[in-house]
């Protein structure tokens, strides 16, 4: 399990002002860089509220304009963690973090456009986390002298700009990784001092000029081709004598092509493996973290408020004419949205929003909110959805109706309006205000790219409503089952797999990022949102409260929960595992038109997800035959992985979304350099 995860999420806070130069989401991934590294006296300038890393030339960071180009914090006895937001730096290119003492995991969300990237000596264990195979950009990778473990993945195939490759002095095992022999511009590679065995065949063909292998297993002869080169070799077992001749027409690569099923074998049997012992201690580290948390929260309460107060730009509202009201509800705003409070543990004291009541948010919404949330009033999304009226109705669940509306400059939402009835599943009857204020505090600190933002929120007369981002595409489920076969394109092998690899990536972030945990409680293909490109959200995030225990459609519901009516994070990967179930098969999870035995999606499905010819009778027509056979068989492997009837053997999220990206992977692999591996549909 990923305890940085846990540790890191300590460091949640809520957002602060912004004001300078540089982009908002580079200086929020720098403050909450600096949180995590324990903000530390040496990096000066850094602040972890306000600030502008550019304008105030923060030490170390190089920008151009207003993004942030270049990190670089070598040797300056940091400790702690580089925080969750790192993704956002879409315009990093340099990044220098070595000579550190971060320890744990190499974090897995990195700047996806790096050109040198460099956490040599950081303290670092566990794997190479396998986005680093989408940064094509990426010329240097070091991540020597730390200790790094394992087998390298095949993840080097889209590497082609790498030149310099740094992995000695780690405690990596396994044989070298075919997809080696594709980083075609690779002149130096720096693999002594680790535990490789195999031969070293699969670097024969590279440009290399500096290799040094030495003090390893490896065996096997040196392949003439590097016999010129600056080598060093010492400490391995090679095999004396001269090379046996290649046999005749073989490529270099060719041995290895039946490497990747026993490793996918193996790797698929890991994450049954570990989950107990996982499950043991993440209950150990959550505990604690809980009992940490609360402590440090109680005695930083005080200290925040003022903070926070001060960060606050009231001087202008005061000066407006419903100045002092505003105020009163920024002031009570502030404390509502003060500090992580839980999402699903039991809801906070009630007098502590005391303030919330529904004549503190009245039609006048409170300017510059301290979170991104605007108040809305009841008149404004009336007249903007037509007073509710059916034509602009785009969906329904269990928690209420989701409306289209249009406000009058045009921009476009979608309006979620609370049931009256919604929230009995945390024993409360009705929708109280201050429990939906919480609500809305919590999902709007919700920020992933695969999660529906929620841009506002509407509290009177009684009335709850959400208001989110408007996605385009509509839901995967109407996708899916309710399409018009002639208007629309169905999708293609390739959207399947995407959507679902950012459909886990949200329950990623929900599950192991959040603290604590989010359980979605409905994961299904209604509740993935596809936007023009395609690509999914998941919506509905963090209204488990309002989802009524007893109400759930059975169709994707995992079976402990039909018989307990107890949600669990591993509740939501079987939801998940049913909502690729629909993406393979373009069933719908319980379908009353087909014939008994097939009606329910699961029960027929599973018992087939291993053999290969029935999957390709049971995979989506509409797809024409047009599918990769092995990524097929994979994504059936990850279904059926999830769909256990046990939760504790699903596996937790963060493997899904691994094995999905391997899939991915090897998916392009296998074009490059087996060919065309699609076939035509043989059912
Ligand atoms: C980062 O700074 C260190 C020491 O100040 C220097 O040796 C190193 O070359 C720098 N790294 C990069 C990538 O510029």
């Amino acid at each position: 399990m990923r305890m940085r995860m846990w540790v890191l999420l300590l460091l949640v806070l809520a957002p602060s002002s912004v004001n300078g130069d540089t982009d908002q989401s580079h200086a929020s991934a720098l403050r909450i860089m600096y949180q995590g590294l324990n903000s530390p006296g040496q990096l000066t300038k850094w602040t972890s509220n306000g600030g502008d890393p550019c304008g105030d030339n923060w030490k170390g960071v190089k920008c151009s304009g207003s993004r942030v180009t270049e990190i670089n914090l070598s040797g300056l006895g940091l400790s702690g963690n580089l925080g969750y937001q790192l993704t956002s730096l879409t315009s990093l290119t340099n990044f220098d973090m070595s000579n550190n003492n971060l320890g744990n995991e190499i974090p897995y969300n990195l700047p996806p456009n790096l050109q040198r990237l460099n956490f040599a000596g950081c303290g670092f264990h566990g794997s190479l986390p396998y986005s680093i195979s989408l940064m094509t950009s990426l010329k240097y990778l070091n991540v020597a002298h730390n200790q790094i473990n394992g087998e390298l993945q095949d993840m080097f195939g889209k590497l082609s700009s790498l030149s310099t490759l740094d992995l000695s002095f780690n405690l990596f095992t396994g044989n070298l990784p075919e997809s080696f022999s594709l980083l075609s511009r690779a002149t130096d590679m720096y693999l002594q001092s680790n535990k490789f065995t195999g031969s070293i065949d699969v670097l024969a063909d590279l440009p290399l000029k500096n290799l040094n292998v030495a003090n390893n297993k490896f065996s096997g002869w040196v392949p003439s081709q590097l016999k010129n080169i600056n080598l060093q070799k010492d400490g391995n077992s090679w095999n004396s004598g001269s090379a046996p001749p290649p046999p005749p027409g073989t490529p270099a690569g060719g041995r290895n092509h039946g490497n990747m099923s026993p490793s996918s074998t193996k790797n698929t049997g890991g994450v049954n493996g570990g989950v107990i012992a996982g499950i043991v201690i993440s209950i150990l580290v959550v505990g604690a973290v809980i009992a940490f948390f609360l402590l440090r929260k109680r005695s930083r309460k005080a200290h925040t408020d003022v903070e926070k107060m001060e960060n606050q730009p009231f001087a202008s509202l005061a000066s407006e004419p419903h100045g002092i009201q505003e105020l009163k509800s920024v002031q009570a705003s502030i404390k509502a949205f003060e500090i992580p409070s839980s999402v699903n543990l039991k809801p906070p004291p009630l007098e502590r929003h005391k303030s919330f009541n529904n004549d503190d948010i009245s039609a006048k919404p409170p300017k510059k909110a301290p979170t991104n949330a605007m108040s809305y009033s009841i008149a404004d999304l009336q007249m903007a959805t037509n007073s509710f009226s059916a034509d602009n109705l785009i969906g329904e669940g269990s928690t209420g109706r989701v409306f289209r509306a249009q406000f009058e400059d045009g921009k476009v939402v979608a309006v979620k309006k609370i049931n009256s009835s919604a929230g009995a599943g945390i024993g409360i009857s009705g929708v109280l205000s201050e429990t939906f204020m919480d609500i809305v505090s919590d999902i709007s600190r919700l920020r992933h790219p695969n999660v529906t933002q929620l841009v506002g929120y509407c509290c009177e007369h009684g009335q709850h409503l959400l208001v989110y981002e408007f996605l385009k595409n509509g839901s995967l489920y109407d996708l899916l089952h309710q399409s018009d076969e002639c208007s629309r394109k169905p999708l293609t092998w390739n959207d399947r797999v995407k959507i679902a690899l950012g459909a886990a990536r949200a329950l990623e972030y929900l599950h192991e990022v959040c603290l604590p945990s989010v359980i979605h409680k409905s994961v299904k293909s209604g509740n993935i949102l596809l936007d023009s490109e395609l690509n999914p959200r998941l919506s509905d995030c963090g209204l488990a409260s309002l989802v009524p225990d007893a109400d759930q459609e059975l169709d994707s519901i995992a079976p402990e929960v039909s018989m307990s009516g107890h949600y669990t994070i591993k509740s939501d990967v079987y939801g998940f595992g049913v909502t690729m179930l629909e993406l393979l098969t373009g069933r719908k999870p319980f379908d009353r038109l087909r014939t008994r035995s097939e009606q329910c999606l699961v029960r027929w499905a599973t018992p087939q997800l291993h053999d290969i010819d029935a999957l390709a009778k049971m995979v989506d027509p509409a797809l024409k035959g047009l599918y990769p056979v092995k990524s097929l068989s994979r994504f059936a492997d990850v279904i059926a992985l999830c769909v256990q009837p046990e939760p504790e053997f699903r596996p937790p999220m963060s493997e899904v979304v691994e094995a999905l990206v391997r899939l991915l992977q090897r998916t392009d692999m296998s074009k490059r350099t087996l060919g065309n591996d699609v076939r035509p549909h043989d059912g």
